[in-house]
């Protein structure tokens, strides 16, 4: 088999060159990393399961409308995706406190937001990702205002979507992020939902019991993360019942 060329290796997922032009294949990885690559570990089984997540929500986005980046799953790893521009920001969408936004402002985790919030962070793991306003993504030229009322409607759809989805299986979305791209028509240009969405980049609370199902588990040492999203998974319907088994089985001699 030809060897392909990698275009870009990630925290947790790799991008090789697709078989067509304008498309790309990505492989997430079992790699897990936490508070800018400061904490690391390999969670056998979790690129697996990120790779079906992804194309579950990027599927259903499809399905009302919502443009994003997903072709086909390849194999258990890896799935074809549209080749984008991405656009330096890393868009969060709040619904509850949390995380740094709890941190920052002095709001206790859980406490439910009067709407949804919208922020930026500027994409350089150098900089840690600093959250940065419209104005900073304006004189920098990161995005336009047309890009900027674009990126927004496409947040507050996929949250719409997401809270949904989630809330239907006894799962609270809290908040997460997404990745927007570029897709290039003559001398125009649409933006679409890239990257991926999946519990490394949500945070999922049980509604009954708060239990947190993502990466948090991971960050705060609360637990095995492969459960976590293996149940997100399964309450999602999402892991088929006989798809193999996620680890690697023990090989008795
Ligand atoms: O850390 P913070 O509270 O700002 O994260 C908000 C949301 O964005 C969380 O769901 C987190 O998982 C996600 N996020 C991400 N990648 C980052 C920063 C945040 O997926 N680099």
């Amino acid at each position: 088999m030809a060897r392909r060329k990698k275009i870009y290796e990630g925290k947790a997922k790799i991008l090789y060159e697709g078989p067509e032009p304008g498309t790309i294949v990505q492989y997430f990885k079992d790699d897990a990393t936490a508070f800018n690559a400061e904490k690391k570990a390999v969670i056998e089984g979790k690129g697996v399961l990120n790779n079906r997540l992804s194309e579950f929500f990027m599927t259903g986005l499809g399905q009302i409308g919502v443009p994003n980046h997903f072709i086909k799953r390849l194999n258990m790893r890896e799935q074809l995706v549209r080749s984008v521009e991405i656009v330096p920001l890393e868009v969060i969408v709040r619904n509850y406190a949390a995380g740094t936004m709890s941190k920052r402002l002095g709001i206790e985790e859980g406490t439910q937001l009067p709407r949804p919030i919208v922020e930026y962070c500027y994409k350089d793991d150098s900089l840690g990702d600093p959250l940065v306003t419209e104005e900073h993504i304006a004189a920098f030229g990161w995005a336009s205002q047309q890009d900027m009322d674009d990126i927004l409607s496409l947040a507050l759809r996929v949250n719409d979507f997401l809270s949904g989805v989630m809330m239907a299986v006894g799962i609270r979305l809290v908040d997460f992020k997404i990745e927007v791209g570029r897709v290039f028509d003559g001398d125009f240009h649409r933006l679409i939902v890239a990257d991926e969405i999946s519990p490394d980049s949500c945070r999922l609370w049980d509604i009954e019991t708060g239990q947190k199902l993502d990466k948090d588990v991971f960050r705060r040492d609360l637990g095995d993360l492969k459960d976590a999203y293996t149940e997100v998974a399964r309450r999602l319907g999402v892991m088929p019942k006989n798809t193999p088994p996620v680890t690697k089985p023990t090989l008795i001699n």
